[in-house]
Formats: structure tokens, sequence, C-alpha cells
């Protein structure tokens, strides 16, 4: 390996993925670049990369949610390719608009392309964790990656005795068996039927949750429904606990208040999106995908 030189990799976080950015910093012992941001008295956003950066692989991370960030983020990139980078790494903890994946009415805007587009102009590589559909990587004009955050959460689940994962609908399922076989314990699903944005029906079904201590495990929580809803039905059943675990968040709409209102035990998110429930982080995977598409990092 004596003829291979190591390579520095600079990691910048914007403002949406501070978390992340200096947790990767310090599982790779890269250094964190400087920069300043500030936002004129009209609100636009201001930045400026204070160290060199010409010749160097850098690795800009922030999530792109909600929208001022997604503008921060195509200036940062500005900023890194007009400095001169060799290579910029775009890490998306959450990618957002991702679930606009495909146009659903005749018109629409298919969102996730639109991004995504827009973020592979001065980007060589695009990592994100766990989007909704593994297809929307294709719509980066770039080798994008996804990575997931499942395996850090299951961890921690693990240590919290929980013996029986659910998942609130099918395309959770999967998801839930991968956790379900690294605690080594069941799983099941439920049938959930989407009335509109904030409204969702679960078919009853006979849980084998008496007496368990049961995560609800799943890619995103946004307005809360779809778990309390699921919590219902699990405490209904008999669980004895019931946690609700994810990597994206978002928690809008008064989505605490809704899942403890359901007598929820413990609200699980990573850090994709920084907020009082980020007990975990998605570093973690996002490092080891790092390590493969920069393969000759000095650490
Ligand atoms: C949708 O299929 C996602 O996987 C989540 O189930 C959904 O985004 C959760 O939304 P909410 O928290 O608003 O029910």
């Amino acid at each position: 390996m004596g003829h291979l030189r190591c390579r520095i990799m600079y990691i910048l976080g914007g403002t949406s993925a501070k978390n992340v950015a200096e947790n990767l910093a310090s599982r790779l012992r890269q250094p964190l670049l400087h920069t300043t941001y500030k936002r004129f008295p009209d609100d636009e956003f201001y930045v400026r990369v204070l160290d060199d950066v010409a010749g160097q692989d850098v690795v800009i991370v922030q999530t792109a949610y909600p929208d001022q960030k997604i503008v921060e983020l195509l200036l940062i990139q500005d900023a890194v390719h007009d400095a001169g980078a060799k290579k910029i790494t775009v890490v998306l903890p959450y990618f957002g608009y991702s679930r606009q994946d495909k146009k659903f009415e005749q018109g629409e805007a298919i969102s996730a392309r639109a991004i995504a587009q827009h973020v592979s102009l001065h980007a060589d590589c695009v990592i994100t964790v766990d989007p909704h559909k593994e297809h929307i990587l294709k719509f980066f004009t770039v080798p994008a990656y996804s990575c997931s955050a499942v395996s850090t959460i299951a961890r921690y689940l693990k240590e919290k005795n929980v013996d029986f994962i659910l998942a609130p609908d099918k395309g959770a399922k999967e998801r839930a068996r991968e956790a379900a076989a690294l605690i080594d314990c069941e799983y099941d699903y439920l049938e959930k039927t989407r009335i509109d944005g904030t409204t969702v029906k679960i078919t009853p079904k006979k849980l084998d949750a008496r007496g368990r201590h049961v995560a609800i495990i799943d890619d995103i929580i946004s307005t809360g429904g779809t778990m309390a809803n699921s919590i219902r039905e699990l405490k209904k059943q008999g669980a004895k606990t019931v946690s609700v675990a994810c990597t994206h968040g978002l928690f809008v709409g008064g989505a605490k208040e809704k899942l403890l209102a359901a007598a929820c035990d413990e609200i699980i998110s990573t850090d994709t999106i920084e907020t009082e429930f980020s007990t975990v982080s998605a570093a973690e995977c996002i490092a080891e995908t790092l390590l493969k598409t920069i393969p000759h990092i000095k650490n």
C-alpha cells in the first residue's frame, strides 16, 4: 500500500447538518472546513469558505430541507467549486422533495428530479440516507449512492430491550425485517391507506404484540398520523410499551403532541434533521459510504 498517496477529505458542514458533519469529521479524523455564514437584512444567504480548497477533496454536508437550506446548499457548492476543489461530494442526510418522485397527475413537477439536477451541477458524487424510493438516485446526473441508518437505529432499540418490530405500512416492511433480524426478534406490518396529506387509515390486524416492547419503524415521521394510528392499534392489542423510530424526523403539524396523545413511550430519530428526538446519528452509515467512494483517505 506504500505507493498509494493518502488523501485528505475536507468536511464542510452546512447550517442544516452541523451535527452530522462534526460527527463525520471526528469519526474519519478529517478536518472541518472553516466558513462564514450570514444572512443579509433581506434574509438572503451569504457564504464564504475561509480555507484554501484548491485541488482538494471536499465533502459538503447539508440536509436539503426546508426550502431555504436548498438555496444554501447551491451557494455553498458554487463557492467550493469556484475555489477550485478537485472533487466535490455532496452528502444530503435528508433529501427534501424526494417523495414527489414521479408525476401523479398530468402537469405536476417531478420535484425530486428538479432538485437532483440542480445539486448535480457542482457535484462529482452524491450520498443520501434512506431515500423514500431508491430510484430517485437516478435523477442525479453524477454517481449517487444511498446508505441506511437502520442498523444504527436497530442497535439502539436492542439496547432498549425492544422485542417486536412493526412496519406501519408495506413500504416499511423491508426496513422492519432488517431491524428485526439485527435485534433477533419478530416483526410484522400493517396495511395503511392514505386518505390525504394528513389523514391515514390503518386496517385492523391481529398482531403478536401482547406484553411486548414494540418499536414501530419507518423512514419518515412527518405529521405523525401514521405512527399515532399504529401506536393506538398496538396499545389496544396489549403491547407493554410502544416507541417509534425513524431516520428522518420532520415532526410537522403538531406531530409530537399527536404521538404523545397516542401514549407513545419514546420517539427516536436520527440527526438527518436535527431535532430534540435525534437520539442516534446517521454519520456512521455515511462514513462507511464515504470511505468506499473516496478509498485512500489518510486517517
Ligand atoms: C410514507 O410512505 C412514509 O414512509 C411515511 O410513512 C410517511 O411520510 C409518514 O407521514 P406522516 O407522519 O404524516 O403520517
